[in-house]
C-alpha cells in the first residue's frame, strides 16, 4: 500500500471515530489521540510526503507548493489547540474543555478532507513509482517508531492486517 492510501486510511479510522462519537472525550484518551496525530500521522506528512511533494513541484507549480505549505500549517494549530485542550481539561472548566475538544476535531476533519482534495491525487497521479516507494518504507519506519500497538489501537487496523498492506 502506498504512504498516502496508507494516510487516508487513518483519515477514515478518525473520521468514524468522530463520526460515531467514540473518539477521545476524556483528557487522557485525548492527549494519547493527539499523540498519535502528532507522533506518527502528522509526522508522516511533515517529514515524509510535503517535503517531497515540495521538491518535486519547485519549479514546476509554485502555487501547489504554497498550498501544501500553507496546509502543512495546520499541524501547528491543531498543535496549539491540543495543549489548550489538554490544559482546560485538567483544569475544573468542563464547558470551555468541551469547546475547545469540539474545536480540535472540527479543524482536524476539515484539514484532513483538504489533503484529500488538494494534495493527496497529485502525489498519488504525479510522483514516481520508486519515490513513492521509499516514501512508504519510511512511513512504516515512523508508524514503528511511534509503536504499531498504539497505531493498530487507534486506527483500529489490526497489526496483521498492517503486515499485509
Ligand atoms: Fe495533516
Ligand atoms: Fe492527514
Amino acid at each position: 500500500m502506498d504512504v498516502v492510501e496508507l494516510l487516508m486510511v487513518d483519515h477514515l479510522s478518525i473520521r468514524l471515530l468522530v463520526r460515531c462519537g467514540l473518539c477521545a472525550r476524556e483528557v487522557n484518551e485525548f492527549s494519547a489521540f493527539h499523540d498519535f496525530i502528532v507522533g506518527c500521522h502528522a509526522r508522516i506528512e511533515d517529514e515524509v510526503v510535503f517535503p517531497i511533494l515540495k521538491e518535486h513541484f519547485r519549479d514546476a507549480d509554485d502555487e501547489f507548493v504554497k498550498l501544501v505549505e500553507w496546509i502543512g500549517n495546520d499541524h501547528k494549530l491543531l498543535d496549539t489547540l491540543a495543549n489548550n485542550v489538554i490544559g482546560y481539561g485538567s483544569s475544573e472548566e468542563r464547558e470551555i474543555y468541551e469547546d475547545r475538544l469540539n474545536l480540535y476535531f472540527k479543524l482536524l476533519m476539515e484539514h484532513n478532507l483538504r489533503e484529500e482534495k488538494q494534495i493527496f491525487p497529485r502525489w498519488l497521479k504525479e510522483l514516481p513509482g520508486e519515490v513513492r516507494v521509499k516514501a512508504t518504507e519510511q512511513a512504516r519506519k515512523i508508524i514503528m517508531e511511534f509503536g504499531l500497538r498504539k497505531y493498530t489501537e487507534i486506527t483500529g487496523l489490526s497489526e496483521e492486517a498492517f503486515k499485509l498492506i
